[in-house]
């Protein structure tokens, strides 16, 4: 098995920014490929920002972040990363647009690299298929905040070989991350768990059962929860949820995974959560959300 030493990276987004800051600290010459400038420059300084604070908390030496920050490379070329040992995709969650990625680089990479999606809900399988390399195929699903968050799903598909699925779980290890195995479904673990339960606590609002704040401070008081389903979807992104729930339904036809009408509605509003200021919550003074008016009654 030839050795993990370049990284790729593809999109700089929420994710795929937290990924490449922890590939770069963990000492790997990092590639990193947004589809312009202004994405790529945004992508830079989200993980800038990250290091600084790990710098102002003291978990990072000055020293070491401006090592880490000399080892991204931004691109907007797909042929900078032919040379990479792994190449990790985070971008939006659109299997048309993944498997197009996937089919460009399969030509440009040599045969050896391993491919690996960060996709929350979509199957291993329904990408590694877009490619020749099935067996160099894997699923790797960080958490958001990808460096505070210690678990990674590492997904084996039924085509995945052994001996690359053994050398994924000891990759996650050098980022100082925990990894779980799991199996190629939809939402592998912690989604098939978490997004019922967040689609649900929606419902409970539809119905009235409790108010917003009302329900997030019952989970996290009563369960110990960091933040409370609301919270926590305006913090994965409405949109976000919606498109998984969306791809979830899609593939167990079960009503727990369908998108609740007043998610929808949101999305719809552009009401995204945290990153676009309003979600279930007005972020305007953004340490001290207020619930929004949903107009329920
Ligand atoms: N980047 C780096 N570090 C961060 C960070 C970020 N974006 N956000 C918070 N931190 C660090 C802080 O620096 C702090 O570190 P310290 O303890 O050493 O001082 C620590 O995390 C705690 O942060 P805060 O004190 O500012 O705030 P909280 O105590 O409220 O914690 C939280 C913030 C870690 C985000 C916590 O609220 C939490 O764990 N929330 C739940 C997150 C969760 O469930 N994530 C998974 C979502 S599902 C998903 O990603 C899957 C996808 O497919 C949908």
């Amino acid at each position: 098995m030839p050795e993990i030493r370049r990284v790729a990276v593809l999109g700089c987004g929420l994710m795929g920014s937290g990924i490449a800051e922890l590939a770069a600290r963990a000492g790997f010459d990092t590639h990193v490929r947004e589809i312009d400038d202004e994405f790529a420059n945004k992508g830079r300084t989200a993980i800038e920002k990250s290091l600084n604070r790990a710098v102002e908390k003291g978990k990072l030496e000055a020293g070491a972040r401006d090592a880490a920050l000399g080892r991204i490379h931004m691109t907007t070329r797909l042929e900078d990363l032919a040379e990479a040992d792994i190449v990790i995709e985070a971008v939006t969650e659109d299997l048309a647009l993944k498997n197009r990625m996937f089919a460009t680089l399969d030509k440009l990479c040599g045969p050896g690299t391993i491919f690996a999606s960060n996709t929350s809900s979509l199957t291993i399988a329904a990408m590694a298929a877009a490619t020749s390399r099935p067996d160099r195929f894997v699923g790797l699903h960080f958490f958001n905040p990808v460096p505070v968050m210690k678990l990674v799903e590492v997904v084996r598909s039924i085509a995945t070989d052994g001996g690359v699925f053994q050398q994924a779980l000891a990759f996650t290890r050098t980022l100082g991350k925990e990894p779980v195995e799991a199996k190629d479904t939809s939402g592998f673990i912690v989604n098939r768990l978490l997004v019922p339960y967040m689609l649900d606590a929606i419902r409970c609002l539809e119905q009235g059962l409790a108010s917003m704040e009302d329900i997030d401070k019952a989970m996290t008081l009563g369960t110990g929860y960091p933040m409370g389903p609301f919270t926590l979807s305006d913090f994965v992104g409405n949109d976000t949820l919606h498109a998984i729930a969306g791809i979830m339904f899609d593939e167990f036809r079960e009503p727990r995974f369908a998108p609740p009408p007043l998610l929808k509605r949101l999305v719809t509003a552009g009401w995204h959560g945290r990153k676009t200021g309003r979600g279930f919550y007005d972020y305007s003074d953004p340490k001290n959300p207020k619930p929004m008016s949903l107009q329920l009654t």
